[in-house]
């Protein structure tokens, strides 16, 4: 166990000497500590990434070509590739998901790694088109150093995204991964290291979010902040930021609809709509959170689902069930809360599924729940849970459908299913998300398709080509040569 961050390609102690504990949320046994990260730690960490990248991009890392980064982010791939079950052990210990997520979480990382290997030497500008005399180019150039504040939910992936997207650019990172699941990021920053990536090129200060995390978002030498997790944290994170001008992506939550119209596949669309709110036990942000189906469907489309609800069920990771447990007690404890209210705004749950035997009383399991004809404008409908929970309520018309979908704060991903052609269309361009899927939802973890949000679900794009844009700037170079 480490109870180290890794700065400059060394295990570096926390200045502090204090340490946090990893919590194993199947059976809520301490397995180990990780370093306390501090200011001080911080400061090492940024340091160590500017002299990577160099002041003027003069230092070992930014005088490597695009196509030499390329070939380092490639080691990197098939070397996580070569260790898919070591990272997935890692994370299903940290946060407790199912292994089979898990091994699929590792997969996706050795694949988002891959895709931005070959995109290193595939980014360019433009020239344009000016006055005679001149010649006008654009040069994208990497910020210097980002920092990347990482959740809980999917550790490895979104290190895939975020600070692969960020190297192929040719930036250095510092990454802040959450309390609550560092294991598998220190992992890979080591990995990085042996595979010969320059010091100080990926860095990790663990900690608490309000300390370690909070000092990376308000440091002078950060000049660019990814941010993935809840919206009340990325609205502290984009007001620190604003301090210093430093740009900011936000990828926040959802409250992600499936609109299932009555000419549906629904042989198709059931199993996908029930994997898409029980994945990662529901903790994911682009969860399908909330139902809407039309009223002449609803009563059998509810009752399958049912059936499909009875069937899940919950239990520690190993067993390789629906889900694991919930990553911590502040979690349990938030889902706890939002069902009793539920219960006291007299809502109905139509389906409950199980939890496993093995299921230790001291994890933190939730078992998956149905629940019918919730009124739009209640909490359930309004709120992410961020559990195995899905609200249904019905629906008469299209107009009302795209109503209810886009009726929340969030804007994240919408699913649509149905066979008219034209619907498919018309309601993909009025509902407001960054994403649309019709007659699929998540489309296979979508590495080259881009991702964000619009209203509370955030700014910025990550994932596919798109993602490498957010983590450069734009120069413009104009040369009057006569
Ligand atoms: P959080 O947003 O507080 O934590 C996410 C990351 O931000 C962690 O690495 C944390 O250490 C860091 N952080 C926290 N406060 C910070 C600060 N002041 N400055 C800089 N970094 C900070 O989320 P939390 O508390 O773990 O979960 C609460 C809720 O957030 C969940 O119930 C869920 O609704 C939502 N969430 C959404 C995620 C998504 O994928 N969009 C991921 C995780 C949580
Ligand atoms: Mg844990």
């Amino acid at each position: 166990m480490r109870k180290h961050h890794f700065i400059g390609n060394a295990w570096c102690e926390a200045s502090s000497g204090e340490t946090l504990p990893i919590i194993d949320p199947s059976n809520g046994a301490e397995v180990g500590q990780i370093a306390r990260g501090t200011a001080q730690d911080v400061d090492a960490a940024v340091a160590a990434a500017r002299r990577a990248v160099g002041e003027t991009f003069d230092g070992p890392w930014g005088v490597l070509s695009a196509s030499e980064r390329g070939r380092l982010l490639y080691r990197l791939a098939a070397a996580v590739q070569d260790r898919i079950e070591e990272f997935a052990l890692l994370e299903a210990q940290d946060t407790g998901k199912s292994i089979k997520t898990a091994r699929t979480d590792a997969i996706f990382l050795a694949r988002y790694l891959e895709f931005y290997a070959g995109a290193c030497d595939k980014l360019h500008g433009d020239t344009i088109p000016f006055q005679t005399g001149f010649t006008v180019m654009t040069i994208r150039e990497p910020h210097g150093v980002t920092g990347h504040i990482i959740p809980w939910n999917y550790p490895i992936q979104i290190f895939g995204r975020t600070v692969g997207a960020a190297l192929a650019t040719g930036n250095a990172c510092v990454v802040k991964p959450a309390e609550d699941a560092s294991q598998s990021v220190l992992r890979l920053a080591e990995l990085a290291a042996e595979v010969g990536f320059p010091a100080g090129v990926i860095n990790v200060v663990t900690g608490y979010g309000h300390e370690a995390g909070a000092c990376l978002t308000a440091h002078q030498g950060i000049d660019h902040i990814s941010f993935t997790g809840s919206t009340a944290t990325g609205r502290l994170i984009a007001q620190a930021a604003a301090e210093r001008h430093c740009p900011v992506t936000l990828e926040l939550g959802g409250k992600s609809p499936q609109i299932v119209f009555e000419d549906a596949n629904l042989d198709e669309a059931l199993p996908v709509i029930v994997t898409a709110i029980v994945q990662n036990a529901g903790q994911t942000c682009s969860a399908g959170s909330r139902l809407l189906v039309q009223r002449s469907i609803y009563e059998p489309v509810l009752q399958a689902l049912a059936e499909r609800f009875r069937a899940l069920k919950a239990g520690p990771p190993h067993l390789g069930l629906d889900m694991g447990p919930l990553v911590n007690r502040k979690q349990y404890e938030q889902v706890k809360r939002i069902l009793a209210k539920a219960e006291a705004d007299g809502l109905q749950v139509m389906a409950r599924g199980a939890l496993h035997p093995e299921a230790a009383s001291a994890g933190y399991y939730q078992e998956a729940l149905l629940y019918r004809d919730v009124p739009h404008d209640n909490s359930l409908a309004q709120q992410e849970v961020f559990g195995p929970v899905l609200a249904a309520m019905p629906f008469e018309s299209e107009e009302e459908a795209i109503a209810l979908a886009n009726g929340t704060d969030y804007g994240l991903v919408a699913g649509i299913w149905t066979q008219d052609g034209g619907r498919q269309m018309r309601v993909a361009r009025k509902v407001r998300s960054g994403q649309v899927f019709i007659n699929n939802y998540g489309a296979g973890g979508g590495v080259e398709l881009p991702f964000g949000g619009m209203k509370s679900s955030g700014y910025g794009r990550e994932k596919g080509f798109e993602g490498m844009l957010g983590f450069t700037v734009l120069k413009t170079i104009a040369i009057r040569h006569g």
